[in-house]
């Protein structure tokens, strides 16, 4: 089985493109929507909670794990990949990478991802003549969690919010947050058409579809027989319709605790 965690839901882009890009793998995700979100957090706290959410996932069989979170990921990778006996694929190096042919970058994220400076570190290695503009976008995940990723009020919201970047004049704009995608029209339209935007879950999964290529054996532990399932650290009505509408599938949410 494939561990896949996040903060809360929006890891569920990385489970879409799993779905996707890899139909016989089976997933096991852990949502911890009872202490979401990690972006305002400290990194002592997200790096605990990202330890305790991998624990979890290897307890429940999974073979190798995607931090499918771009907080997490920026700080907690270390330590996860030195406590961890299984693979852990996280979604920050493959956007870098993906990103790196760009001469404006742009990223943007919670205020824990942007204030890491994780990907502002990794650009400046990958793209080192790239021109980089980081910005937090607190307003977002909230937008997207309570299902106003299609309003107009959203549209206005990131057209306010990333106007600091249309006036950069990007070519490439990095998603690095999970929950983002879904804001993508919105994003879209408010940094114009021109501007290559880059999705971590797709390029983390296309790493992922690359790395089980060349590791037969972990592809086959990967493909067991069975249903996906998906906990969350707490269940509303609110959570499971959200989980079922983007996945576009019914979507059966079972609780449990990684603590
Ligand atoms: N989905 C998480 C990420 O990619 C953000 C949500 C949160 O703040 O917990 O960073």
């Amino acid at each position: 089985m494939l561990g896949i965690f996040d903060s809360g839901l929006g890891g569920l882009t990385v489970v879409k493109e799993v779905l996707r890009r890899l139909p016989g793998v089976r997933i096991i995700y852990f949502g911890d929507t009872a202490r979401t979100p990690y972006g305002t957090k400290s990194k002592e706290v997200v790096t605990r909670y990202a330890l305790e959410d991998a624990a979890f996932l290897r307890a429940h069989g999974a073979k190798a794990i995607v931090v499918a979170c771009n907080t997490a990921s920026t700080q907690a990778i270390d330590a996860l990949r030195r406590e961890s006996d299984l693979p852990v694929f996280d979604v920050v190096a493959p956007a870098v990478r993906a990103a790196s042919s760009g001469t404006r970058i742009g990223v943007i994220g919670t205020r824990g991802t942007v204030g890491s400076g994780a990907y502002q570190r990794l650009l400046a290695d990958a793209a080192p003549v790239a021109e980089v503009t980081a910005l937090a976008c607190p307003m977002f995940v909230p937008l997207i969690e309570e299902g106003w990723a299609g309003t107009p009020e959203a549209a206005a919201i990131a057209r306010t919010t990333l106007r600091p970047l249309r006036l950069r004049r990007l070519d490439t704009l990095i998603l690095g947050c999970t929950h983002y995608p879904f804001l993508r029209p919105a994003i879209r339209r408010a940094v114009g058409s021109d501007v290559r935007l880059v999705d971590p879950a797709r390029e983390a999964v296309l790493e992922l579809v690359r790395a089980l290529k060349a590791d037969p054996s972990l592809s086959r532990a990967l493909r067991a027989r069975g249903g996906h399932r998906f906990f969350v650290s707490d269940k509303t009505p609110h959570f499971a319709a959200i989980a079922s509408r983007w996945l576009g599938r019914p979507v059966r949410l079972e609780t449990a605790s990684a603590e």
